[in-house]
């Protein structure tokens, strides 16, 4: 079937503004829109610059703007779209862009490193692994699914107005280690997430979760950070 797709394009080094360029492509409905862009560039356009790696839903580095909606260009086939062939490209919003749809997400793993995303035991290492129950590894599970797509971040509104606002990805890791019960730095790290910037942040707006390609619950497992937090300030039973 014949589609057509308009693409942002912008590259600042040369252009005064962006523009919007069409593009007819020859596509089969379970053609994925990652196939179309390299279509694109491969037999029309090579200038037409975009990020992917693994075109599985793996490495997280193809999240787009298609037709309105945040979304990984290799998770979403062409017959997933009611728009009669019809396509509109743009890069994640928030960020800002290096050329085309390449967005600098350099911010996005600033505030990543920023919650410290590895895990912290002071304890002296045993003899075989730091063992951890399933109870906890189910609870944390959600977590671990996340692929660092920044599409979440990029849809919060509370980033949009707030750009210190750690933001939901950077949360989401935080949650992780966190309720890692083997991790022995939990009331540092809940110090660091109790202020408006950090899990306060969160106005349960829940964007987050529905724009999250791997469904996970990410504004609920914020709220779990900010009961742990109260929790923790209550004064000991006597
Ligand atoms: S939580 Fe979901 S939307 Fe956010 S970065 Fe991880 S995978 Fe992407
Ligand atoms: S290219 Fe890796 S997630 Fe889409």
């Amino acid at each position: 079937m014949k589609t057509t797709f308009i693409v942002f394009r912008y590259d600042p080094a040369k252009d005064a503004r962006p523009r919007y360029d069409e593009y007819e492509v020859e596509a089969e409905g379970t053609d994925k829109i990652l196939d179309c862009l390299n279509k694109i560039r491969w037999e029309q356009d090579p200038t037409l610059t975009y990020r992917y790696s693994c075109a599985h839903g793996i490495c997280g580095s193809d999240a787009l703007v298609i037709n309105g909606n945040i979304e990984l260009a290799c998770q979403k086939l062409v017959r997933d779209f009611k728009t009669a062939g019809h396509f509109i490209i743009e890069p994640l919003p928030l960020f800002t862009v290096i050329r085309d749809l390449v967005v600098d997400l350099e911010p996005f793993f600033k505030k990543y490193r920023h919650v410290q995303p590895f895990l912290i035991n002071s304890q002296d290492p045993p003899e075989t692994e730091r063992l951890q129950n399933s109870e906890n590894q189910a609870f944390i599970e959600p977590s671990l699914r996340c692929i660092l797509c920044g599409s979440c971040t990029a849809s919060c509104p509370v980033n949009r107005a707030n750009e210190n606002y750690a933001g939901p990805a950077a949360l989401l890791r935080a949650f992780r280690y966190v309720f890692d019960s083997r991790d022995t730095a939990t009331r540092e790290r809940l110090r660091q997430l109790d202020t408006k910037d950090g899990a306060w942040g969160c106005r349960n707006m829940w964007w987050c979760t529905d724009v999250c390609p791997k469904e996970i619950p990410v504004t609920k497992c914020i709220a779990q950070i900010k009961r742990l937090i109260k929790e923790n300030k209550k004064p000991e039973p006597s």
